[in-house]
């Protein structure tokens, strides 16, 4: 939640820090603002609402000399999303400017400490104590910017990725950061710091992912970085091969869309060089280190949060029905403050897209702590919960830019399907049953390609139930997390209230929810539990609800209970979720869009939760 950046070099500062909070802009879009030191002034620019309405407000600042500045896009935490409450934040004298993601946890009894001492305080952030600390170390004897900068490091608690600016040292940017994430792109004669690599994508070649606790010295001419006893460390430059398409929208209107369509492509990429389809197995390169453990392990634990939960669930129908692993999935939330049972014996896979959620991440070190083997299934390399994991797979969906996961989904459920194929050869399962679920696992994307046609018929769909307040989804097995998620979608970007339950468990209470308006999801595909799906189908016709259901392309009877039929292709039943999900994509996509929502930004949400 919220995005950083810092900018060092020659190029027009004030264009560059606002392409850079563009493209940072999923991460927080309440609120954004700027600060630049120009002709030995600190410019400070600050506006409510979206980043764009900081750029017409800074549009005659462009050509404005500064070689040095730092910008920020906010998701409120401390403080209602308004122009003061916005960052850049200063000190008194208004010559100290920094920007911070993340939450001071001991920020009231610093405010009273600064406030004892003078500072006045204009926000209602736990941000701003930041600047005044900086100010107050500063006034002791013989203090350096660096030194001020450090010691206010040492003084805070919490979580934070904060970039600094001063007019005491004004062709620098100062970071640090701690449990929220903070970059460094070298460029050529400009640097970068950011949340992210995607302010410096096309401009940077080398990238720096800065270890927790160390400062950075950033101008343009070079990067330094020092540990907290100011002791000089020789950073780590990593080639950086990002390219620009990947973070644009294309010819689609909303990057969820193109995202959705990117979905088979991007499930080839998870299975690329991994799936041997000869050999009926698979081979993860990330597994190797803790091969024995994971077919050792007397139980698995999935832990994730929102949609990568959604995903770890569906992983619990794959590792117990194929790879015959007892699995537990647990809230990231829950698990890292319920004394967890975990030890040597466990497996604990986190799921992440962002690699940054703050409760994933906790759980992978509680878990850690405990002793058990940790496995990251992450999309955003580098990022930290990949880093601390150390072993693990990534998804390769590439940029995830829409607030919605879509494309990260399909591509955690085909990551999971390569572990559980692998797992399963591992323990014995035979060559000729392991050919025939990796020829089965080859044709995703080509299923998914088809599930894609749908677009039309749900669009009309979407059409006829946008004004309905409240929708039901069922599933069952491995589609009761696909309901879950299509549910969440809806909720998401459409803000209508959906609720995703296994199909038997609606007769023990969300049945009585069931009349003439409530629209019924069913995710009902031809396998082993079909007809008992069919006769939850009656039990909602039989109570006027309209039923629309996700089935297969050759189901002939459906049409007889259902209002609306969504085919798609068959496959697995605990393969299923991959191809089924997409339709609910759709229709939670176009019921947004006939209702005129900010589909990319809904409201509330970030893309990356950083904060409990
Ligand atoms: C999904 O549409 C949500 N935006 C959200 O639930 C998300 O999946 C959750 O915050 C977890 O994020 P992560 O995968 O980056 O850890």
């Amino acid at each position: 939640m919220c995005g950083i950046v810092g900018y060092a070099g020659k190029e027009k500062t004030v264009p560059t820090l606002i392409d850079g909070l563009k493209r940072l802009e999923y991460r927080g879009y309440d609120s954004a603002g700027i600060a630049v030191i120009s002709e030995n002034n600190l410019v400070v620019k600050k506006a409510a609402g979206k980043v764009s309405d900081l750029e017409a407000m800074t549009r005659n600042l462009t050509g404005i000399k500064s070689a040095v500045g730092i910008a920020h896009t906010r998701w409120a935490t401390h403080g209602e999303p308004n122009e003061v409450n916005a960052h850049p934040h200063v000190d008194c004298t208004g010559r100290i400017g920094i920007v911070h993601n993340g939450i001071i946890e001991n920020y009231k009894a610093l405010k009273t400490y600064l406030e004892d001492r003078g500072h006045r305080f204009v926000s209602k952030t736990d941000t701003e104590v930041i600047a005044h600390l900086i100010e107050e170390f500063m006034k002791k004897e013989g203090a350096t910017f660096m030194d001020a900068f450090i010691e206010t490091a040492q003084a805070i608690k919490g979580s934070y990725a904060i970039a600094a600016v001063s007019l005491s040292d004004p062709g620098t940017i100062y970071a640090t950061h701690l449990s929220s994430p903070l970059v460094i792109g070298q460029g050529n004669g400009e640097n970068f710091i950011a949340s992210d690599a995607s302010p410096f994508l096309g401009r940077a070649s080398k990238i720096i992912y800065l270890p927790e606790n160390e400062i950075a010295v950033v101008a343009a001419a070079g990067i330094k970085t020092f540990d907290l006893d100011k002791r000089k460390k020789d950073p780590v430059f990593e080639k950086f091969e990002g390219t620009l398409e990947s973070i644009q929208k294309g010819n689609f209107p909303h990057f969820m869309l193109k995202e959705i369509y990117e979905q088979p492509e991007r499930i080839e990429d998870a299975f690329r060089g991994r799936l041997l389809l000869q050999e009926g197995n698979a081979f993860l390169g990330g597994l190797s280190p803790v091969w024995d453990k994971l077919l050792k392990a007397k139980r698995f634990v999935i832990s994730a949060c929102g949609t990568s939960w959604h995903a770890a669930l569906v992983g619990k129908y794959m590792f117990e029905e194929i790879a015959r692993v007892p699995t537990e999935v647990d809230y990231a939330s829950e698990l890292r403050y319920r004394n967890p049972i975990l030890g040597p014996d466990d497996v604990v896979f986190v799921i992440s897209q962002s690699g940054e959620t703050a409760d994933t991440l906790a759980t992978l070190r509680e878990a850690k702590k405990r002793g058990a083997t940790v496995l990251g299934i992450v999309n955003v390399v580098g990022s930290t919960i990949a880093r601390e994991a150390g072993v693990g797979v990534y998804i390769h969906a590439g940029p995830e830019i829409g607030v919605a996961s879509t494309k990260t989904f399909t591509s955690q459920l085909a990551v999971l399907t390569l572990i559980t194929l692998a797992i399963g050869r591992g323990k014995g399962m035979s060559k000729e049953k392991g050919k025939f679920i990796a020829s089965e696992i080859n044709s995703l994307p080509e299923k998914a390609r088809r599930a894609l046609g749908t677009e039309n018929l749900v669009r009309e769909i979407a059409r006829t139930f946008k004004d309905s307040r409240n929708f039901l989804y069922l599933g069952r097995g491995a589609n009761f997390p696909t309901a879950l998620e299509g549910a969440l979608k809806l909720k998401e970007i459409s803000y209508i209230h959906a609720e995703g339950y296994p199909v038997a468990e609606m007769k023990h209470g969300p049945i009585a929810l069931i009349d003439e308006n409530m629209p019924v999801v069913f995710v009902v595909p031809k396998d082993g539990i079909y007809e008992k799906v069919l006769s939850n189908m009656e039990e909602v016709k039989a109570r006027k609800g309209r039923i629309i259901a996700i089935a297969n392309e050759d189901d002939e009877y459906i049409d007889s209970l259902a209002d609306f039929v969504i085919r798609v292709p068959r496959t697995l039943g605990w393969l299923g979720p991959i191809v089924n999900v997409i339709p609910l994509q759709l229709l939670a996509y176009h019921i947004a869009l006939e209702l005129g929502r900010l589909i990319d930004q809904p409201r509330n949400l970030a893309k990356s939760v950083t904060v409990e």
